[in-house]
């Protein structure tokens, strides 16, 4: 393997896109943001990278509030639109269709015809260079039911989130194998050892539970995007 040593640079992709509203009343935009992942599990936070010469940075940070919208794979051209054009020069809402819906501990809109809105909350700012990095203390999560499998969990293959490349976008792929989480076995074998000498039809019954949680094959990608794998061939803009 011949490996070329090269500048640094952003590398890590693929990424996620997500839609993050921010803004109050008439105020309120949409700006499409892939430099971004969850930094913390307990508070649950998510971090969001953003140019100050953004028009939502000064939404974002003056607010105090956001929402993280996740969109389908259909909703790839919406998407690309909301990071190339500005609020200061349209209105995002009414150019990709979306309606805006009432957050419960926010004021910040959520995008309706998003499966999943993550509300936020700005907890720390931390100015890094070209960026500023939002970090937001996720307070109330919405799910459409649409995407939930039948344990009540996020079937991705009903979500069809899409990827951004650098380049273009992409679908989520096939489930490739299901995690093991040594932890988790450990404590669940542990625990069925212990229900077992107790109630042997109960450890039966934890058993049976858990392999049909872990081994649920995803149902065929039910998405009627009419977008090609790859949707768009522009270069790689300054993100
Ligand atoms: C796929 C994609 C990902 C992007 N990710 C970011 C990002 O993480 N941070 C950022 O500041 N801009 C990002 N942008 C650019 C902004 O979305 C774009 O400049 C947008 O028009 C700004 O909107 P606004 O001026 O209404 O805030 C991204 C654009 C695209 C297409």
């Amino acid at each position: 393997m011949a490996k070329q040593i090269r500048e640094p640079g952003t590398y890590l992709y693929p990424l996620p896109v997500v839609l993050v509203s921010c803004g109050l009343g008439d105020e309120a935009n949409i700006i499409t943001l892939s430099w971004v992942g969850t930094v913390c599990s307990a508070p649950p936070m998510v971090g969001i990278a953003v140019r100050p010469s953004r028009h939502s940075h000064h939404l974002i940070r003056d607010g105090g509030e956001f929402v993280v919208n996740l969109p389908t794979a259909d909703q790839a051209r919406a998407a690309d639109y909301c990071g190339r054009v500005s609020g200061k020069d349209a209105d995002k809402w009414t150019a990709c269709g979306f309606t805006r819906a009432a957050g419960v501990r926010v004021r910040v809109p959520l995008i309706a015809e998003c499966p999943v809105n993550i509300e936020c909350r700005l907890r720390h700012t931390v100015p890094l260079g070209s960026h500023d990095l939002f970090i937001g203390e996720v307070v109330a999560v919405h799910v459409d039911e649409a995407v939930l499998d039948e344990g009540g969990r996020v079937d991705f293959a009903r979500l069809a989130p899409f990827l951004y490349t650098g380049r273009d976008y992409r679908r989520l792929g096939e489930q490739l194998a299901l995690p093991e989480v040594p932890g988790t076995f450990f404590y669940l074998r542990r625990a069925v050892g212990r229900v077992s000498r107790v109630w042997p039809w109960r450890a039966r019954r934890i058993a049976s539970r858990s392999s049909q949680g872990y081994s649920t094959v995803p149902k065929h990608m039910d998405c009627s995007c009419p977008l090609p794998q790859a949707m768009t061939t522009s270069p790689a803009r300054a993100i």
